[in-house]
């Protein structure tokens, strides 16, 4: 593979999808669309989590900031502002809304030392997502709400992208998972979850490898695809790292087979029965 993560130079629909599918990570630079989704955000964090958000973790008592935390995601989940910027910034790459799903925004919040609380071990697990019963063809879309260094982003593992690694994902049903209802899939609802669900993970002492991470300015959005064997990088000491993802499915691609070929996701069910389209229907538009 050439290098790994590679500027985003103006590809088109799906000569843009092809590249992802092949294993490219793209880098799109900062635009109107992902800097109104940004600047909304990371405002409403503000107004919630007081300002400088990034280091309330440390202000608040740990129940506190959970709570709060988790109202943002379920609302960014939700919001139809940010469903309607992952529709702007599908235009922007030329795809046709029209024939996408997606996996609503959801808000990734990393503090220090979090990764020494065994209750939210799985956001550290080394992961594709496509091991929770996504289609091939999804590509994830990751942006951060300030400048992240790669100390506070995740590492890709691009020796694995297709070469298949040990994993649990066999025990993983997208049926099951979403049986009690959405608070599985938006996180951050039960503080408990991490210690009794099954969140897929590599399980396997991998040989000497590759990790590549990255830094990021506001308003980028890092796109690639659902196979990439990843890991979010833990924060020893250091303030909270914000940052949004969504996943979106192009229908056509994935009624056609396209996208990488799976090397190792046993996952069952279909992930994609919980995508939505894109625009809701009756919205009209992300203006301010
Ligand atoms: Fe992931």
């Amino acid at each position: 593979m050439s290098e790994l993560i590679q500027e985003y130079r103006q590809q088109r629909d799906a000569d843009f999808r092809s590249l992802l599918y092949s294993g490219v990570v793209l880098r799109i630079p900062p635009s109107d669309a992902s800097m109104r989704m940004q600047g909304r955000c990371f405002r409403r964090i503000c107004e919630v989590l007081g300002d400088d958000p990034r280091n309330a973790s440390r202000r608040m008592d740990g129940k506190q900031f959970f709570e709060k935390a988790g109202a943002l995601r379920r609302e960014f989940y939700q919001s139809d502002v940010c469903r309607a910027a992952i529709g702007d910034l599908l235009r922007l790459t030329g795809c046709d809304v029209g024939d996408h799903f997606c996996d609503p925004t959801r808000l990734r919040v990393v503090i220090e030392g979090g990764h020494h609380n065994p209750a939210a071990a799985p956001v550290y697990y080394a992961h594709r997502d496509t091991w929770y019963s996504n289609p091939q063809c999804q590509i994830t879309w990751w942006m951060p709400l300030h400048a992240v260094s790669k100390s506070e982003t995740f590492s890709f593992l691009p020796d694995y992208f297709d070469e298949p690694v040990g994993n649990d994902s066999a025990g993983f049903d997208y049926g099951q998972w979403t049986s009690k209802g959405t608070d599985l899939k938006i996180g951050w609802q039960d503080a408990e979850a991490g210690r009794r669900e099954l969140y897929p993970q590599l399980r396997e002492d991998l040989p000497p490898h590759r990790r590549i991470a990255f830094e990021a300015q506001p308003g980028e959005v890092i796109v690639f695809s659902g196979q990439h064997l990843h890991q979010t990088v833990p924060i020893e000491e250091g303030e909270t790292r914000f940052s949004l993802d969504f996943r979106t499915v192009c229908l056509s691609d994935h009624r056609s087979g396209l996208g990488p070929v799976n090397v190792d996701n046993r996952s069952t069910g279909d992930a994609l029965l919980g995508h939505v389209p894109v625009v809701p229907d009756g919205f009209c538009g992300s203006g301010e």
